[in-house]
């Protein structure tokens, strides 16, 4: 079976299916994403926070999310796979976005890569444009853009016309921006529900929120929230599932038997002549 296509998600859209996206960034994670039934998998750099142990996503380098794009490509079977420019890796200069974008098709076996754009961020829409122009399936992403933290200053909800928010009217010229590139799709983060609303009705992609509220195409959240990985938890997003509790009871129990002599069991050993060998 092929993996999910760009023409796939556009009859999606233009049917008014809701699109599903979650994060994934190794392989055993991406095989039951797959499974689930999902239609995009992004190997997002919130890697950084939940997956490398960085506080955030600002030190994710090139070769590390090239290598977790890799590990998830190879699991997936059905899912499109998005890999997720690291802070840096474009935007120094063309020549060096387009060779570090085209590595993430070339070498790790995406599908299709996401970058961010600040509001009227005009050197990541020239990046756009040129990616497409080369056939990069691109994803936008605009809202609170977490490689921007250090300016932003903190995870304030934008599209507030707020001290610490972007106009909505800057959201809108820029989501029309990354849309005139090219972009097949665009992520809205951490925007107000009228604000998702209104970017979604001003473009002719879909766009999918992550704490955009529901007047959006689709819905992205990071798998360690959904499956009760992480630490804390957060308003936009919501926990599926409780892992943590679940590892650690795993754990608790093969610590209490290989203390108490119960495992390995008989069936754990190997015996000198074996009919099972
Ligand atoms: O890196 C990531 O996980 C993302 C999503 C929050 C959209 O960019």
């Amino acid at each position: 079976m092929n993996r999910v296509s760009i023409p796939d998600i556009h009859e999606k859209y233009e049917d008014g299916e809701s699109l599903t996206m979650l994060t994934a960034y190794d392989a055993p994670i991406a095989r039951q994403v797959d499974n689930g039934g999902i239609d995009m998998i992004l190997v997002g750099d919130s890697a950084g926070d939940n997956h490398l142990g960085y506080d955030d996503t600002v030190p994710v380098t090139l070769e590390e999310a090239l290598s977790n794009t890799a590990a998830v490509d190879r699991a997936v079977k059905n899912a499109m796979v998005i890999g997720d420019l690291p802070f840096l890796s474009y935007g120094s200069s063309m020549e060096e976005s387009v060779k570090n974008a085209g590595r993430f098709m070339k070498e790790a076996g995406a599908d299709a890569v996401k970058l961010e754009t600040a509001p009227y961020g005009e050197t990541s829409i020239e990046i756009i444009d040129r990616l497409t122009e080369l056939g990069m399936p691109v994803m936008g992403h605009i809202g609170l853009t977490p490689q921007r933290m250090n300016q932003i200053g903190g995870g304030y909800i934008q599209g507030r016309d707020s001290e610490n928010s972007t106009t909505v009217e800057a959201l809108l010229d820029t989501a029309q921006q990354i849309e005139e590139a090219g972009a097949f799709s665009l992520v809205l983060e951490a925007v107000t529900e009228e604000t998702g609303k209104r970017v979604t009705e001003a473009v002719d992609i879909p766009t999918i929120g992550i704490g955009a509220g529901r007047y959006v195409d689709g819905q992205v959240l990071v798998i360690t929230d959904v499956l009760g990985l992480s630490e804390e938890s957060y308003r936009l997003s919501k926990q599926y599932a409780d892992l943590n509790s679940i590892i650690c009871e795993a754990v608790e129990s093969y610590v209490d038997e290989v203390q108490d002599g119960v495992f390995p069991a008989s069936e754990n050993v190997f015996d000198t002549i074996d009919k099972e060998d």
